[in-house]
């Protein structure tokens, strides 16, 4: 028994697993409930007397080197087994996801950009208003029809009744009251409307307000300024038409709109065959809205405009339903990549 068990101790010390399953292989055929450990341990009551504490203590020896090796290599094969799947340097790294800017961010930037090279500097105001920024000071008379529910949102204050700014004219009237000319300043901003949601409207929205005041700024003026935005805008060979209109704030008035990008004014669904598209309204800024806001209106005239960045986007973009802009849909998002 003696040999038995100093034979098993050699192969034991000179056993080095090619693989987890030879080593599995070789617990079970020593260490397991009918493996060759036990057995030696069963057959113990056979051995004389005078043998027993040596042969004892072999069947020890033998069972502990056994465990020892099964611990080593089980430790050994499983890390080099897992370095293998989590560390493969030949494969391809995965590709980070960049976010892109949205698309409203893009063409508002863009507008910014294209003004402040010609010295318009950008101011905000805030998108909670009271009447008199929002409406009183821009000419609305009390009975205006935009002072009603159905356009704008009210909400109540500890200051008595305020309004979700309708436009960002309101953001004009703060800073006539708080500079002095001369004046040339952008104001981009969202604004809200109590409008049913559809493709073609929304209740909330984005304009860019831009406002020059200075002594003898004519409509000629507007008219080159608004040119020259279109052409950067739209492109070199893009055309300008102002239509005379009506705002409350600004006298005269006029719509402006530009030669169809898509068709270049040849005429096509988009711009409905007129080949013209309107993008704002603009004019020249009414002197009663000079002086409520305290600028001298026979020394100082003024010009004024309006542009949704929506509807600039749509056409940039040619995207027709407005309410992918709030959506947050990553597939429509992701589509708008830009320097901007
Ligand atoms: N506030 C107008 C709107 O929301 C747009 C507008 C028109 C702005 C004429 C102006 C302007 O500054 O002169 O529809």
């Amino acid at each position: 028994m003696k040999e038995t068990i100093e034979k098993l101790l050699a192969e034991v010390e000179a056993f080095i697993p090619k693989s987890a399953e030879e080593l599995e292989n070789f617990r079970v055929d020593l260490l397991a409930n009918k493996g060759k450990v036990k057995a030696l341990f069963a057959d113990f009551k056979n051995v004389p007397n005078e043998q027993r504490k040596e042969v004892g203590q072999l069947i020890n020896t033998l069972k502990n080197k056994a465990q020892e090796k099964v611990d080593e290599f089980k430790a050994k094969l499983t890390s080099s087994k897992n370095q293998e799947t989590t560390i493969d340097l030949t494969r391809t790294a995965t590709p980070l996801r960049i976010g892109s800017r949205h698309p409203i961010s893009i063409v508002r930037n863009e507008i910014i950009e294209i003004f402040s090279k010609i010295g318009f500097t950008v101011s905000e105001g805030p998108e909670i208003e009271d009447d008199w920024h929002n409406f009183s000071a821009l000419n609305f008379p009390p009975e205006h029809p935009a002072r009603d529910m159905q356009d704008t949102f009210f909400v109540e204050s500890e200051s008595g009744e305020m309004a979700l700014r309708t436009h960002t004219s309101s953001v004009q009237v703060r800073i006539m009251e708080n500079q002095k000319p001369p004046i040339r300043t952008l104001s981009p901003g969202r604004v809200y409307r109590n409008e049913a949601i559809s493709a073609r409207a929304h209740c909330f929205f984005h304009q860019v307000e831009g406002l020059y005041i200075d002594e003898n700024v004519s409509f000629a003026d507007l008219k080159q300024t608004l040119l020259y935005f279109a052409k950067e805008m739209f492109g070199e060979k893009t055309e300008i038409r102002l239509r005379p209109s009506y705002f409350p704030f600004t006298e005269p008035s006029a719509e402006m709109d530009v030669s169809c990008s898509v068709c270049s004014g040849e005429g096509c669904n988009v711009c409905k065959y007129t080949g013209f598209l309107e993008i704002m309204g603009c004019g020249m800024v009414d002197p009663n809205v000079l002086e409520n806001c305290g600028i001298d209106s026979k020394k100082y005239t003024g010009f004024a405009f309006g542009m949704g960045v929506e509807r600039i986007a749509m056409l940039k973009y040619k995207v027709n339903d407005l309410r992918l802009y709030s959506e947050g849909d990553v597939r429509f998002l992701e589509q708008f990549k830009s320097a901007f």
